[in-house]
């Protein structure tokens, strides 16, 4: 039986997605972790702990080294919010072009007699242009982004993609209308509209600053549903200031940007919808369920991708660090221990590497040898896992 334990509030559909070999929030000392937004850098990790899976995109509130250290692999859902977020960026493309909410907020106050009259005379200030044949720069065209391109060519709309690290899965997913530049002066060049999609890290912290703003279209219109602080706020209202840009649409408030006519602040509602949530449970209850049962990953934050079909009755696997001979001392405290391996896969992700070994036969003395394997140092998990 694998202990689960759920933080924050999960949606019913991804519970239900546990078979019977799952048990919910029976113990502190859980196999896995199924959250959301909790800060986990504030909590000690228990060592039975051996997957964290965050339902969402980011996993900021996961201190990465710390599991790392603890043996404890670490998902996210990708993709589980995508369309949430490509839905409301698509619908802000459009508020924006049309002055919506500008309009609406003088609509909303314009009361009193000749409101008809107040109305035919005052629209002019509200008139707005039209998206087909606007070009759109999409900067980072993962789950979020690809989705984003694909919808806004639809509206027809040019569309123009940057993204030095396209996944060919990605690349699978974007129409083959989309341009891709080779560089980002080069995306925003000619761009009417401009839309970030990428993670937030330490090269893409503040990308879009004074040398982007000034590579840009005068009266350009930026988007920024990714994560704040990617655009440079100090330089965004430069830009607006001086007119080289006309507005600032965003889902991260900041005391700087606000109460201004030319920004459009949400509170952090890309993947706030009922899908998103389902999507997200559903997809992290099968992450942990495949990890689990199978030691096999995908897409980890954390551990390299490694599937091996688990064709034979015992797998072992060791979470190490990626340095030279742990592959040879765990073949040879395997084959001392004379078990025939039939066969051992390893591959690394930065400092982290991981191994799978599949057998036919273990002696009586298993936890003896998972023991021994545990003992290398440099060794962060060792696990059994019986067919
Ligand atoms: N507003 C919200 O509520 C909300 C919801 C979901 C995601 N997000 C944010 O959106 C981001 C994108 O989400 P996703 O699901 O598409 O992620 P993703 O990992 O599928 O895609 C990110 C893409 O950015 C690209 N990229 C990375 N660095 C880049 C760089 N320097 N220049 C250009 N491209 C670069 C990657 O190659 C990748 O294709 C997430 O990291 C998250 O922070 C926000």
């Amino acid at each position: 039986m694998y202990q689960i334990k759920t933080y924050n509030a999960i949606a019913k559909a991804g519970l239900d997605r546990f078979t019977d070999h799952y048990q919910i929030n029976q113990t502190d000392d859980a196999d896995a972790y199924l959250i959301r937004s909790v800060n986990l850098h504030e909590q000690d990790l228990p060592n039975s702990l051996k997957v964290i899976v965050r339902a969402g995109a980011g996993f900021n509130n996961v201190p990465i080294d710390r599991a790392t250290a603890n043996g404890t692999a670490v998902f996210t859902t990708p993709g589980s919010n995508a369309n949430a977020v490509k839905e409301l960026m698509i619908a802000m493309l459009i508020a924006a072009s049309r002055n919506l909410f500008a309009a609406a907020d003088y609509a909303a106050h314009n009361s009193g007699a000749d409101i008809s009259k107040r109305t035919e005379h005052d629209k002019t200030k509200f008139s707005g242009q039209e998206l087909l044949g606007k070009t759109l720069a999409v900067i980072g065209v993962g789950h979020v982004g690809s989705l984003v391109a694909n919808a806004a060519s639809q509206l027809g709309m040019k569309v123009i993609a940057y993204d030095p690290y396209l996944s060919s899965d990605a690349a699978w997913r974007i129409s083959t209308d989309i341009h891709r530049a080779k560089t980002l002066p080069a995306a925003l060049k000619n761009a009417d509209y401009v839309t970030i999609h990428v993670p937030k890290n330490e090269e893409t912290t503040g990308m879009i600053g004074a040398a982007e703003f000034a590579a840009m279209k005068p009266g350009v219109t930026v988007f920024n549903f990714a994560r704040g602080g990617i655009v440079n706020n100090t330089e965004m209202l430069k830009a607006l200031d001086s007119g080289q840009a006309r507005g600032y649409f965003t889902d991260f408030g900041s005391d700087e940007i606000l109460n201004r006519k030319d920004v459009v602040v949400t509170p952090h509602i890309g993947g706030s919808t009922g899908e998103a949530e389902t999507n997200g449970a559903v997809q992290g209850a099968e992450t942990i369920m495949n990890f689990l049962e199978t030691g096999n990953v995908q897409s980890s934050v954390n551990l390299p991708n490694l599937q091996v079909p688990f064709g034979t009755p015992y797998r072992i696997t060791v979470m190490h660090q990626n340095i030279p001979n742990m592959v040879g001392q765990i073949a040879t405290i395997l084959a001392n221990a004379n078990i025939n391996i039939e066969n051992m896969s390893n591959a690394a992700k930065d400092k982290v590497a991981y191994t799978i070994i599949d057998v036919n036969h273990l002696q009586k003395q298993d936890a003896v040898i998972i023991d021994q394997l545990s003992a290398i140092e440099a060794v962060y998990r060792v696990r059994l896992i019986k067919k």
